[in-house]
């Protein structure tokens, strides 16, 4: 090959240790694999209808026609078209790293309506990234050293890895959570997340949570949020909350932003609390990159905002987003229609499986269902985990996420998106996933039956066996659907 570089890895004895240590961790990752199996086999409804359902990202692609319609609605809002051109000098110069004011203030209003109202944030304290993908880079760049940690209860986003950890060296250490209270941090668990980092003589510089959750699609409480802020504060360490699905809750109870916890706890030290949004969830839009850094902090305010050149919302993007954000008829009407499909689409998962007694975690936010397959594993390990997830992407076609890349330590979770489909992709997906289960489900009965025969009596007949009603499933009939 010309340059002499056999593929990717070759030449990378030429970068930086950085560079080349692996920290984007999209190596040894069954969430990027399930990626590119889809890649290399994408399902399309004609050209490819067997191939592989993309279920692994997590997009929101619900309500894109209402921001279309606003669009055709509001040509002067582009630089782009006839009504608007008149702008282009001005956008096309403007590179102040403050960003727009107007775009600051129509996001903070923004930001106050997901939040119902509840709380008021200052455009000052607006601070521009590039999606809450560059929020957390630049956070972790401003409080913590390298080798510095922040705790985190798990499961958690993958790519916080990445994000948070690869070029700042920072790193997450997991706070236990588990199924048996719904995966809630207790203070126990947080106290001896923290204690095992003393013992270790890493510095906790912070906390970071994400609520809404992902992969869990559960709204924290105002009790843990308190507790979590008075953990903060006893310890004299940070608490971040990405609230980048703060804009799609879609049930009960509502959202609970940790600005409004903030608010109602006059003796919380402000300075430890920062809160990161973006527009890539709640609008759909993650192409924009338009991610917001709230720092109660002056000191990391100013930081960040030196910081946001690195990242910045393009002038274009933020002209465009400041004024349909500005439109308050519209984000009103947004927020509750996103909500209401959100809801619709979640119930046709979470109910299409529970009929095959496939159970999810009750998710009231986010774009996606945390499925328990645990009755599906052939071992409950790590291992088994990996083995069904195989099989999922491989033979039933549907990129699913399994719990051990959100390191998740209880095999048997997996997170399916389900916002980023059509509903007919979407009735497919469950279709395949219902058959799965029914198949594995009959063939247990199968080896059951088989178990049956070799040590039941003879005057015990299979057919009985099968047709006894107990003995199927109530929520196993045959396979009638093809895909
Ligand atoms: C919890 C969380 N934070 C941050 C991000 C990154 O978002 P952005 O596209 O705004 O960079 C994601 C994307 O999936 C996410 O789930």
């Amino acid at each position: 090959m010309a340059g002499g570089f056999q593929d990717e890895t070759a030449g990378h004895h030429l970068l930086s240790e950085m560079a080349s240590n692996g920290g984007h961790g999209e190596n040894n990752s069954l969430y990027f694999d399930g990626w590119k199996a889809y890649d290399r086999d994408p399902y399309h409804p004609t050209l490819n209808p067997h191939g592989i359902i993309q279920m692994g990202l997590a997009e929101n692609q619900l309500c894109h026609d209402l921001m279309e319609e606003w669009i055709r609605n509001n040509p002067e809002a582009s630089i782009c078209t006839e009504e608007g051109v008149s702008c282009f000098k001005a956008v096309a110069n403007f590179q102040d790293y403050h960003g727009l004011p107007f775009f600051r203030e129509a996001v903070a209003k923004f930001m106050e309506k997901v939040r119902g109202g509840r709380v008021r944030f200052d455009p000052d304290r607006i601070v521009m990234s590039g999606g809450a993908t560059g929020a957390q880079e630049t956070l972790a760049f401003c409080l913590a050293d390298p080798g510095d940690a922040f705790l985190i209860p798990v499961p958690y986003y993958p790519a916080f890895d990445r994000d948070f950890c690869w070029r700042t060296r920072a790193r997450l250490l997991p706070i236990n959570c588990s199924s048996s209270n719904n995966f809630k941090i207790t203070a126990s668990a947080l106290e001896s997340a923290y204690q095992n980092a003393q013992k270790s003589n890493i510095r906790v510089k912070g906390i970071l949570i994400v609520n809404p959750s992902n992969p869990l699609g559960t709204t924290m409480d105002k009790h843990s949020l308190h507790s979590l802020l008075s953990f903060a504060n006893h310890r004299r360490i940070h608490l971040i909350c990405d609230e980048i699905f703060g804009g799609t809750v879609f049930g009960s109870p509502r959202f609970t932003s940790l600005s409004e916890a903030l608010e109602a706890d006059p003796s919380a030290d402000r300075r430890l609390v920062h809160v990161v949004c973006s527009l890539s969830k709640d609008l759909g839009l993650p192409g924009f990159r338009v991610g917001v850094i709230y720092s109660y902090n002056d000191a990391v305010v100013a930081c960040a905002r030196k910081m946001s050149s690195f990242g910045m919302v393009s002038s274009q993007t933020q002209h465009f987003v400041g004024r349909m954000l500005a439109d308050d008829d519209f984000t009103s009407k947004y927020l509750a229609e996103n909500a209401r499909r959100l809801r619709e689409r979640y119930a046709v998962f979470a109910g299409g499986l529970r009929r095959v007694g496939i159970r999810c975690l009750e998710g009231n936010g986010g774009l996606f269902c945390w499925m328990d397959l645990r009755g599906l594993l052939k071992e409950a390990t790590a291992e088994g985990e990996a083995d069904l997830w195989r099989v999922i992407v491989g033979e039933v076609k549907l990129n699913v996420s399994p719990g051990s890349a959100f390191h998740c330590d209880e095999p048997g979770w997996f997170r399916i998106c389900f916002a980023n489909m059509d509903d007919e992709t979407a009735e497919r997906a469950v279709r395949r996933i219902r058959m799965f289960v029914e198949k594995k489900q009959r063939k247990k009965t199968m080896r059951w039956v088989d178990g049956l025969r070799l040590s039941l009596p003879r005057r015990f007949d299979l057919e009985d066996v099968a047709l006894t009603p107990r003995l199927m499933s109530p929520q196993s009939p045959l396979v009638h659907a093809t895909t």
